[in-house]
């Protein structure tokens, strides 16, 4: 039987009508700052997406655009102004920044609590420790498209393949949190089939377009596809979709699936952050 379609912009309509409602009850207009540097042309789609979805929210929202060669103190001192604004809530940098930069130690001088983005060393570390504050938005995505099934997560056999501290590592410590039976995959997994041929969720986030071929998933099998792949014009993910849907449960496209949940989940965090800093 084919599999059913997870419909991420369905569900992250339902999570952004939640989010208007629930700002319309608060005091102030939240208030996202998006860093962008370089001319990555994806990362300008990503960021271009945020700010669309942002200001259609009716939040406010500033944006920085920095060139290829900026440095890395103009960066840090654009940080360190956003962290003492009070009108800003939350803080994304969006990553990959260009080779001259210290990567973790931009994403490091952003404030925790207006760390939307949830990669900080603090908020990584609280996940670590099941004290969750700011969780990664495409991390929480995942979760949530899997949570739309109905299926429990509580004892499945749950493989992630890709082990990024973005991604990968955040994806598997929440599917921990919620009882499942996780094992990890990366570059270096030997008979990467063994694995996810077991997986009842399998979470696939590894940046190789048709990774995932239909002989390496298990019937019925709950399938999360993170990847972002461009072909030519076609942006494809990291599963073989048009025969995984011959044999999974519920499988997630690309375009449509958790990219669009995810920018939901990041305005989610934003009123996260708003709790955060009131605290
Ligand atoms: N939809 C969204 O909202 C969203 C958000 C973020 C990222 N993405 C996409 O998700 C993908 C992953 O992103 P990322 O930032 O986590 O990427 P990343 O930092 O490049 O990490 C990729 C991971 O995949 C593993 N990997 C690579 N080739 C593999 C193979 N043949 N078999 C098994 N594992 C393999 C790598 O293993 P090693 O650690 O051994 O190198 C690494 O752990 C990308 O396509 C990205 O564009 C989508």
């Amino acid at each position: 039987m084919a599999a059913i379609i997870l419909d991420g912009k369905k569900e992250a309509n339902k999570l952004l009508e939640s989010i208007k409602k629930r700002a319309k009850a608060l005091e102030e207009k939240p208030g996202l700052a998006l860093v962008l540097a370089g001319n990555n042309p994806a990362s300008e789609i990503y960021v271009n997406f945020k700010e669309k979805t942002c200001k259609e929210a009716g939040f406010y929202c500033e944006r920085y655009n920095f060139p290829e060669n900026v440095s890395q103190n103009e960066l840090l001192k654009v940080v360190d102004e956003l962290n003492q604004k009070r009108e800003i809530h939350g803080i994304l940098v969006q990553l990959p920044l260009p080779k001259q930069m210290d990567e973790s130690l931009v994403v490091d001088s952003i404030l925790p609590n207006k760390d939307v983005d949830g990669f900080t060393p603090v908020n990584l570390g609280n996940l670590v420790n099941d004290n969750n504050m700011m969780e990664p938005a495409t991390a929480r995505a995942c979760i949530a498209l899997i949570e739309s099934t109905g299926i429990k997560i509580e004892g499945k056999n749950a493989v992630v393949v890709g082990r990024s501290n973005i991604v990968g590592k955040p994806v598997a410590l929440l599917l921990l949190q919620r009882n499942a039976t996780v094992t990890m995959c990366h570059s270096k997994t030997k008979n990467l089939l063994e694995h996810t041929k077991n997986a009842d969720i399998l979470v696939v986030a590894a940046g190789k377009p048709n990774l995932i071929t239909k002989a390496m998933v298990k019937e019925g099998a709950v399938v999360i596809d993170v990847g972002i792949n461009r072909l030519g014009k076609k942006i494809i993910g990291d599963v073989d979709f048009e025969n995984v849907k011959d044999v999974a449960g519920f499988i997630t496209p690309v375009p449509g699936g958790v990219g669009p949940m995810t920018i939901a989940m990041l305005l989610d965090n934003l009123l996260m952050a708003m709790k955060l800093g009131r605290r």
